[in-house]
Formats: structure tokens, C-alpha cells, sequence
């Protein structure tokens, strides 16, 4: 049976193009949600499912210095921000990460997703592990990757999240060939990266969590180009099915696609919604716009 997963692997390489101006200078992963950056979301669900270890796959310097400016809050902002008010102290410090639990390393040539997990091979080493991608914000409880963890512990082998996507979304996903279905589990017979609609074997979308084997580095070595001419996670995954047992599972919870404009912005209403701090007054501001558009 399988044991504990205590790695997960963060790909956060990406240049954030969809959301030019506002990242020219801020990587996408810190784009905020509410009073959270993107990442925060991810890095909970991790912690929250026992993940002790954290590997960021990051691209441009500048990038990877913010967002380890963002987990530990660095002296300088910290003392000015304790002048302010000495009472913020305590909350600053909560929210850094413990030492040792995040680790960084450097994707140098934006070659793709499987590329960027493929970096993170030495601090993996030999043993199951979780990828998350932070774009896909998971609202969920238990945490998505939790769900995926005790899916594993069940079957062994790999485990992606899948949901049912919209037949003409196809090409923007990985997309599941299914076999045999077993409450949220489906056997994976195949898997392609972002077919046309007419290819799809099916509308199981990918969605940005997986625990995998590490044996998909040594697919990922074999460094294959694939769709958009990317090493693709989805190409090196297929080569695995029959090798291990290879299943998607559909997580509870909602998930919003905050890659896009529209997911990022229905992130914020949806989660503003569920907040009762919040609710009523982005309510009456929503109402208000409403009735200009009418
Ligand atoms: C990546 C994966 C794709 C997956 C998607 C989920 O695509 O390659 O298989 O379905 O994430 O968000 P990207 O969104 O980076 O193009």
C-alpha cells in the first residue's frame, strides 16, 4: 500500500503573459485573491494535507526573489512594518514559513510543464510526490491534493484531478481516456495534452493536482516535445499507464481557473461571497453595477 506523499512540487516558472500590464513586474502566483496571493491558496492546501516539503520550480530571478520575499518576510520590511504597529509582529511571523520546509530551484529555458516538474527531480529523489498548480485554485475541504493523497493511499500508482470539462474547452487541457469507473475513481487508459474537440477521448479534464510516481522523471528525461512543441506532464504520464496503476479522480469542492481573466475574477466573487465579511458589501457593489449595465 502506499505511505505518506511529503513533497509536492510547485511550477511557478510561468512569465504570466494573460495578465500583462499587471505582470510586468509581479509573477503571476502573487496576483492576489482577496487579501491573498495566488500561491497562499496552493501552499495551505499542501500543509493542510501533511506535505512537508515545498518545491518552487521558479524561472526569472526577480520572480523567485518576491515570492521567497512573500513566504519569509525579509528583515528589512518586517522592522518597518513592527515600527508601525507592534501588535503586527506576531501575525508576520505566523505567516512565514518554518525554515527548511520551502526549497527553490531555477527552471533555466521555459521548455514546458514536464520540463519545469523534471527540475525538481534531485529534491524529489525516489518517492511518491504531489504536483500542484497554483493556477487551479481549489475551494475544497478536505484540500484537493488531500483527496488525491487518500485516493492514492488506495490504489498505488499515479493519481491526477479530473473534472468534466465543456467539449469545446478541450484544447485547453490534459484530457483523460477512461476505463473503468469506481465511485470518483476512473482508470486512466490514455491521456492527451489539449486535443481538438473532434480527438478528445473524452471531457475528463486535467485540473492541476497529481500525485505521481517518480518514475516519471525518467519519462520527462527522455525530453519529447508535444503539444506547442512543450515537454508536456500529460505525454510523460501517458508513457506510464501499464506500467502502475494509473487513475483520475474526481475532487470535491469548486475549482476555479484563475490562469484566465475570467477565473480570476469569478475567484474573487466566489470566495468574497463565502466570506461573511465580505458578502454583503460585494453584493451591493456588484448591485450597483448591475443596474448601470441595465
Ligand atoms: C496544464 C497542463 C494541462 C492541464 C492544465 C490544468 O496546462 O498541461 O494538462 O489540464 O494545466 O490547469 P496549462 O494550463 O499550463 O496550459
Amino acid at each position: 500500500m502506499a505511505g505518506a506523499i511529503r513533497k509536492a512540487v510547485f511550477p511557478v516558472a510561468g512569465l504570466g503573459t494573460r495578465f500583462l500590464p499587471a505582470t510586468r513586474a509581479l509573477p503571476k502566483e502573487l496576483l492576489p485573491v482577496l487579501d491573498r496571493p495566488l500561491i497562499d491558496y496552493a501552499i495551505a492546501e499542501a500543509r493542510e494535507a501533511g506535505i512537508e516539503r515545498l518545491i518552487f520550480v521558479t524561472g526569472l530571478e526577480a520572480n523567485a526573489d518576491m515570492l521567497k520575499s512573500h513566504l519569509n518576510l525579509p528583515g528589512d520590511r518586517r522592522a518597518v512594518l513592527e515600527a508601525k504597529d507592534p501588535e503586527l509582529g506576531p501575525a508576520l511571523a505566523a505567516a512565514d514559513l518554518p525554515p527548511g520546509v520551502a526549497v527553490f530551484v531555477t527552471q533555466e529555458e521555459p521548455l514546458g510543464l514536464g520540463h519545469a516538474v523534471w527540475c525538481a527531480r534531485e529534491l524529489v529523489g525516489d518517492e511518491p510526490f504531489a504536483v500542484l498548480l497554483p493556477d487551479d485554485l481549489m475551494d475544497a475541504d478536505p484540500p484537493a491534493i488531500g483527496q488525491l493523497i487518500g485516493a492514492h493511499g488506495t490504489t498505488g500508482g499515479n493519481v491526477v484531478a479530473v473534472e468534466e470539462v465543456s467539449r469545446e474547452d478541450t484544447a485547453r487541457y490534459g484530457i483523460l481516456d477512461p476505463g473503468e469507473v469506481a465511485g470518483g475513481l476512473v482508470e486512466a487508459k490514455g491521456l492527451v495534452e489539449k486535443p481538438a474537440p473532434e480527438d478528445a477521448p473524452s471531457t475528463l479534464g486535467l485540473i492541476g493536482r497529481y500525485v505521481l510516481l517518480p518514475g516519471v522523471f525518467a519519462e520527462l528525461g527522455r525530453f519529447e516535445r508535444g503539444a506547442g512543441g512543450e515537454i508536456q506532464l500529460t505525454d510523460a504520464m501517458a508513457r506510464m499507464i501499464g506500467t502502475a496503476p494509473f487513475h483520475g479522480f474526481k475532487t470535491l469542492g469548486r475549482r476555479y481557473d484563475c490562469g484566465t481573466k475570467a477565473g480570476l475574477i469569478a475567484a474573487q466573487i466566489g470566495l468574497a461571497l463565502k466570506d461573511p465579511a465580505l458578502r454583503g458589501g460585494v453584493q451591493e457593489n456588484l448591485r450597483s453595477a448591475g443596474r448601470e449595465w441595465e
